[in-house]
């Protein structure tokens, strides 16, 4: 027999996480879409003159007398989701304003609310309905979505959307990276059509600390009066029933008899959220995980991240990554490594691939652009990164392969920095206290010639450290790991989140001659030796699964403007170091060190 509990608390303050910035769909993929993927006509607009003549409007002459200088219908097309610089030659480098153009056809559910939905825009994005500017958002990695109820029409109608990936001194990520600028409708774009009232979003984990505990809340949005919302984990005999403020927000707190997803039995629960005349349908993994001491603790176990570091690049044919199928070459790889942890540097990948870590049972660290130097002292930069964490957070906070939440990587050590991220931090714990919270450090002092010592001052407001440390390729040579000794400030779990050294695959010759498959595996050989030797080492992530595009990397004939750091080809190539890091893991895996 179901066990039914009612419960009326309105805004008890149980939960460890606060409600989503305003605004944010969860779990769009289990809501009633339209797709308006496919090819979208573009206008490209390197001297952004579209807005003074108002491409928006999508205009065509009336008569022969009309000037208009724009026809999206005799422009090329672009496909969506997908960059526009894999797609044409001519836009590999383009940074830059392009339009586009999508004519579609709906028919209007007079009881419904449409919403349009964006996976993600790199960089900034300016929407347009019908000709009327419905919204604009910056930041390249994460979702966001408009109202368009009383501006959709029933029958035709045209969305337009500038896209503008132009890189800016006060943007999150700033001017400079080590990766690819793909710019474009970069994910999933479609209607979503939810009822009047309806679950925005909801927040159904275990209480932090607890293993027979679910603590969360939920947020409906349009309620005009308390509302009744159950919760329920058929498979787990559980439904609860809240009962909302006037706002349509509720707390909740209740004991829950589970199965923990684990990484040998990622099992996931069906929840379903009703209420208010409507209904999500949710999978949930339900684990633990904090730190003690220098441990990383899984549902209450030490674990040891077998990890890679990561680029959401496509596989063979190039470009952003995100589709499904992306994800499982990706993480596919990683598996076959031996990995047990995926650090997905350096932005929000998209939503997939983590609902996909998820059912496989990989654990994940998720990052955003905070990246290399930014614009410390600009309060609006430090609003960028917030809503690129707060919509992350929003995106993900139920994804039981989520445990890191990293505010940013390879940061200088300076006072308008450490107060930056000290912010972040504060941030993001308050919007996520059941997660770790860490970031890419990457400035170790050298008390002597053989001791490196991470002090940097952030590792006081971090859970965990993450060290990036290329000794034996930007640092010194090979032979000068075998010396080396590391040491940390802070009694905190160390995740070596890079090491690495490049070669293009198939470059053969001695292991001290660079760019060669010799070389990068003995510097795994070396790095693991040296790793080994820290006793508070939890976990690594070496740099990096696959060859990545980066504009930074001209060497001809060796990079052609790729990083040449994976352990295997963007053609899917394996590389020598790939079965080296892939025999160390499958040692670690058969004796995990305690
Ligand atoms: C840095 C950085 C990466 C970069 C890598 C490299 O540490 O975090 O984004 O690609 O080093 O130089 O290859």
């Amino acid at each position: 027999m179901k066990r039914l509990i009612m419960l009326f608390f309105v805004t008890a303050g149980f939960a460890a996480a606060a409600p989503s910035p305003p605004g944010l769909i969860a779990n769009v993929h289990a809501r009633t879409t339209v797709s308006l993927n496919g090819t979208w006509h573009v206008i490209i607009d390197p001297y952004e003159t579209g807005l003074q003549y108002r491409y928006y409007e999508n205009r065509k002459p009336k008569d022969k007398q009309e000037l208009v200088e724009y026809d999206f219908d005799a422009s090329g097309t672009l496909n969506v989701p997908g960059d526009w610089n894999s797609q044409r030659e001519s836009l590999l480098f383009y940074e830059g304003s392009v339009w586009y153009e999508r004519s579609f056809s709906y028919h209007r559910d007079e009881l419904a609310r449409t919403f349009l939905y964006f996976g993600a825009a790199n960089y900034q994005a300016r929407v347009y309905l019908n000709g009327k500017a419905i919204g604009e958002h910056q930041g390249g990695f994460t979702p966001f979505n408009f109202e368009i109820t009383n501006d959709v029409r029933d029958g035709d109608n045209f969305v337009v959307v500038e896209v503008n990936n132009a890189r800016r001194g006060d943007s999150v990520p700033a001017l400079n990276t080590d990766w690819w600028n793909y710019g474009g409708l970069t994910r999933d774009v479609a209607i979503v059509e939810v009822p009047a009232t309806f679950i925005q979003d909801y927040f159904v984990q275990l209480a932090k600390g607890s293993q027979s505990e679910i603590a969360g809340w939920v947020k409906l949005n349009g309620a005009t009066q308390p509302e009744q919302v159950t919760i329920e984990i058929p498979e787990a005999n559980l439904a609860q029933r809240v009962t909302t403020d006037r706002d349509g927000y509720a707390e909740f707190k209740f004991a829950a008899k589970l199965q923990l997803w684990s990484l040998d039995n990622p099992k996931l629960y069906r929840v379903t959220l009703s209420g208010a005349g409507d209904r999500v349908e949710e999978q949930i993994g339900f684990r633990t995980i904090e730190t003690r001491g220098t441990k990383i603790l899984l549902n209450g176990k030490p674990i040891f991240l077998r990890g890679i570091s990561m680029h959401e690049e496509a596989p063979f044919r190039g470009g952003r990554a995100f589709s499904p199928e992306d994800d499982a070459i990706l993480l596919g790889w990683a598996r076959e490594l031996g990995c047990n942890f995926v650090r997905l540097a350096h932005y929000p990948y998209n939503e997939a691939m983590i609902r996909l870590a998820d059912r496989m049972g990989i654990l994940v660290w998720e990052e955003i652009p905070v990246y290399w130097d930014i614009d410390w002292k600009n309060a609006a930069t430090l609003q960028f990164a917030e809503e690129q964490m707060g919509d992350l957070i929003a995106r993900d906070h139920n994804r039981a392969a989520a445990i890191f939440w990293s505010i940013g990587n390879e940061t200088p050590i300076a006072p308008a920095r450490v107060e930056f991220m000290k912010q972040l931090v504060g941030y993001t714990r308050g919007l996520d206290s059941t997660r770790l919270v860490t970031a890419a450090l990457n400035r170790p002092e050298s008390p002597d010639a053989n001791t490196r010592l991470l002090n940097d001052p952030l590792g006081e407001f971090l859970d965990v450290l993450g060290l990036n440390e290329y000794v034996g390729w930007y640092d010194g040579t090979i032979p000068s790991l075998d010396a080396l000794q590391w040491k940390t400030a802070y009694e905190k779990p160390l995740i070596v989140s890079e090491f690495g050294a490049e070669t293009p695959f198939g470059a053969h010759g001695s292991a001290d001659a660079r760019w060669t498959e010799e070389y990068q595996s003995s510097l795994y050989e070396h790095q693991i030796a040296m790793l080994r030797k820290i006793p508070s080492l939890a976990g690594m992530s070496p740099w990096v699964l696959m060859d990545f595009r980066s504009p930074r990397r001209p060497l001809p004939g060796v990079q052609d403007f790729y990083n040449r750091k994976g352990l295997i080809s963007d053609r899917g190539q394996r590389k020598q170091a790939f079965y080296t890091l892939q025999k160390f893991y499958r040692e670690l895996a058969a004796a995990p060190p305690n």
